[in-house]
């Protein structure tokens, strides 16, 4: 793992190209107060937007009825049980236990970005808990996550070389689902252990998977979509930039994620006709396809950047971010 950052300067002159890297927490300009993870997960659980799904190794059955009881099961029960919760949209909350995280904790840290000569498209937190050994999937984000470690200890997993493993054209287009990521060195992996208070730059598209060390876990992510310096992207959000160039039918997808699966689960909504004028409307038959993959089903799907739905046995419930994307691994680009 390379050097701490720890100041303006160091963050500015890192934040456009891969590696991850670990920030100091005398950088970060602000902290907060969360309830015990036990606490917020019995708040957090009961909201409709909270997406959970229940793992491990037991019968089909026993998952399936945990599954229906999660929310409502006794709280000293559920943390028994090996499971991924996120939550996209905290402002639910902001009338609650977060109920001065803009002032303590977005404004704060906008600001500090704003005082870096940074501007963006969207800066908005995401909630994760685990349980016991809980591990995300193999995924890729449309968007850099400062990463928040708040209770428990996980092992935050990426390669030191994503652009010889996986290349930004490869995080952008693959669409291969994974649970895990696919053989590799240990050596080309970068493993960073986070405790309460670590902080760390997840770079956009590039592969990662977090593992789960303590009975509960809870991170807080902020992600930053259409992040840039002195008007310039990262190299990889640039290069998704350019494949939008040439694929004009896919921008509107970004960062709608939830919001367009929210959308197609509320009788009278549809679909945005055009995504600008001028450009082509989405195909019909794609969006039947879309409403139908997902209306009423409730099976766990992941979006990929060409718009279509990969399905896998578990739902991409990332580390870090709304446009959590599996990817695969290839060889060194020649
Ligand atoms: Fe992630």
């Amino acid at each position: 793992m390379r050097p701490l950052v720890t100041t303006p300067e160091e963050f500015t002159a890192r934040w456009r190209t891969p590696p991850n890297f670990r920030i100091d927490a005398g950088l970060i300009p602000f902290s907060y107060g969360f309830p015990d993870a036990r606490d917020v997960l019995d708040l957090v659980r009961r909201d409709p937007e909270t997406r959970i799904t229940v793992l491990g190794d037991n019968e089909e059955a026993v998952r399936t009825a945990r599954s229906l009881a999660i929310r409502t099961a006794p709280i000293d029960e559920v943390v028994t049980w090996p499971f991924r919760l996120v939550h996209f949209n905290l402002s639910r909350f902001y009338g609650g236990f977060l109920g001065d995280f803009q002032a303590k904790v977005m404004i704060p840290w906008r600001t500090f970005l704003t005082a870096q000569g940074f501007t963006w498209q969207r800066c908005s937190p995401a909630l994760f808990i685990s349980g016991q050994g809980c591990s995300s999937t193999y995924h890729v984000d449309n968007s850099h996550g400062l990463v928040w470690q708040v209770e428990g200890i996980k092992n935050f997993n990426s390669y030191k070389d994503p652009d010889r493993l996986v290349p930004a054209s490869v995080a952008i287009s693959s669409a291969i689902s994974a649970e895990l990521p696919a053989p590799h060195d240990e050596a080309d992996r970068l493993s960073v252990p986070m405790r309460p208070g670590d902080m760390l730059w997840s770079h956009a598209l590039t592969p990662h998977w977090v593992t789960g060390k303590t009975a509960l876990s809870m991170s807080i992510n902020i992600s930053h979509g259409g992040l840039c310096h002195h008007s310039r992207y990262s190299e990889r959000e640039a290069a998704l930039r350019r494949h939008w160039d040439s694929h004009p039918e896919l921008p509107w997808l970004h960062d709608l994620r939830n919001r367009a699966l929210s959308a197609l689960r509320t009788p009278g909504r549809t679909w945005p006709r055009r995504r600008r004028s001028g450009s082509r409307p989405r195909p019909a038959a794609s969006r039947a396809s879309l409403a139908r993959s997902h209306s009423g089903a409730g099976r766990p799907c992941s979006w990929n950047i060409s718009g279509r739905i990969a399905r896998s046995v578990r739902p991409s419930v990332g580390a870090g971010d709304t446009g959590a994307r599996p990817v695969r691994v290839v060889k060194a680009a020649a």
